[in-house]
């Protein structure tokens, strides 16, 4: 009895740390259920941040923070672009001087396809920012490239002296000029070379749900027999060699083929894009840029709904020069070789009108 006694105080003391520390399970089961709860609903309940329309005055756009300002500005891209073609066929030329207008932000090859894991986490998605921060990389990426990269003034790119640059002195590379109409990404022969997988196709179905606008594509094309053989060189290394000592062809008829194949499972998969987006997509022939590049640039600026100003005309046309690359001759054909690649071409409506003996394109 008289250990009971004793034991007695012990007992309840459990008793009661046993009942609290069940409650305190319970509340805190309870409170992450109401967690959950809210982040749930929290899906239904958060906006995109953007900011209200109605502010447009001058004084009041002044006073927002710089997050807003950014947040508005990408709010107010009208249209997705993105580049579709082949290595080797003028697109980076393309791409830079689009990014060089004042109301459009072009990097030279993001590669938003490899990236575009990055905009899709849930959290991302629930809180509906996935776009602002795909607009923001793409931004940052040009300005970057503008700044000392592949579209910088010489003497502050890091590029080797050897190495071409796209600068377009006085425009606007990197930057706008108060608004962002269209934003997009240049990297043409891999997002084709990725799209040849069908599979694929669905990633832009994804990049359209991201980016909740209009997209647009651009598909450069060049004469495949030069196309072909500058992939075959470049591969090789060998077009400096060629040129140096320009009378010997480069006669590799399987690095022939093999580039031959790689061409049209891109031609294959341009060719589907377009059955699938119709008019968004814009057929150039790269050597028109530098032959009409007036006529040529206010094709590409009417496609993507922007103004291109005389000024900007102008000093694009004062970077293009030369004549379109003819590289088809600086390697041997066979017959059959010849008349595969005019059979293929054949079957792909924006290929059908080049041939091998048709010059400058
Ligand atoms: C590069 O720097 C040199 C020397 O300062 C200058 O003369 C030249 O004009 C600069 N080039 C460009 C493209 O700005
Ligand atoms: C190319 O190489 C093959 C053998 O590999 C040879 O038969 C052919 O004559 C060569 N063609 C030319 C134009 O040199
Ligand atoms: C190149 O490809 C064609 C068609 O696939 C084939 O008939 C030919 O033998 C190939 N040539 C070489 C050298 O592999």
């Amino acid at each position: 009895m008289r250990i009971f006694a004793k034991i007695l105080p012990l007992l309840v003391g459990v008793f009661l740390i046993a009942l609290l520390s069940l409650n305190f399970v319970f509340k805190v089961r309870k409170g992450l259920t109401e967690i959950a709860v809210f982040s749930d609903s929290q899906r239904f309940v958060l906006r995109p941040p953007a900011i209200e329309a109605s502010m447009e005055n001058d004084e009041e756009r002044d006073s927002l923070s710089i997050a807003k300002k950014m947040f508005r500005l990408y709010d107010e891209v009208e249209t997705f672009v993105l580049f579709i073609g082949y290595p080797r066929s003028q697109h980076s030329l393309i791409g830079a001087i689009l990014d060089a207008h004042p109301e459009v932000v072009i990097p030279h090859e993001y590669d938003l396809l490899k990236n575009l894991y990055r905009f899709e986490s849930r959290r991302a998605a629930n809180k509906n920012i996935q776009k602002y921060m795909l607009f923001n990389e793409l931004r940052q990426t040009s300005e970057t490239q503008a700044l000392f990269g592949i579209r910088a003034n010489r003497n502050n790119s890091l590029l080797g002296q050897r190495e071409y640059t796209y600068n377009v002195p006085g425009q606007w590379q990197g930057g706008f000029d108060k608004k962002i109409k269209v934003i997009g990404d240049k990297k043409g022969g891999t997002t084709s070379m990725l799209l040849a997988n069908p599979k694929n196709m669905e990633s832009l179905e994804k990049i359209g749900q991201i980016v909740q606008i209009p997209m647009k594509f651009i598909h450069v094309t060049r004469n495949p027999f030069d196309n072909i053989a500058t992939i075959m060189l470049r591969r090789k290394s060998s077009r400096e060699k060629v040129r140096a000592d320009g009378a010997e062809k480069v006669n590799e008829t399987n690095a022939l083929n093999s580039s031959i194949n790689f061409y049209f499972r891109m031609a294959f998969a341009n060719q589907r894009i377009k059955e699938r987006y119709g008019d968004a997509v814009l057929d150039i022939p790269g050597h028109e840029m530098v032959l009409r590049p007036a006529e040529t640039l206010h094709k590409l600026c009417d496609h993507l709904r922007v103004t291109c100003s005389d000024d900007f005309i102008k000093k694009c046309s004062s970077i293009l020069y030369g004549s379109p690359s003819v590289t088809r001759n600086l390697v041997v054909w066979t017959k059959e070789q010849k008349a595969r690649v005019t059979k293929m071409m054949e079957t792909v409506s924006v290929l059908k009108d080049y041939s091998f003996d048709k010059y400058p394109e």
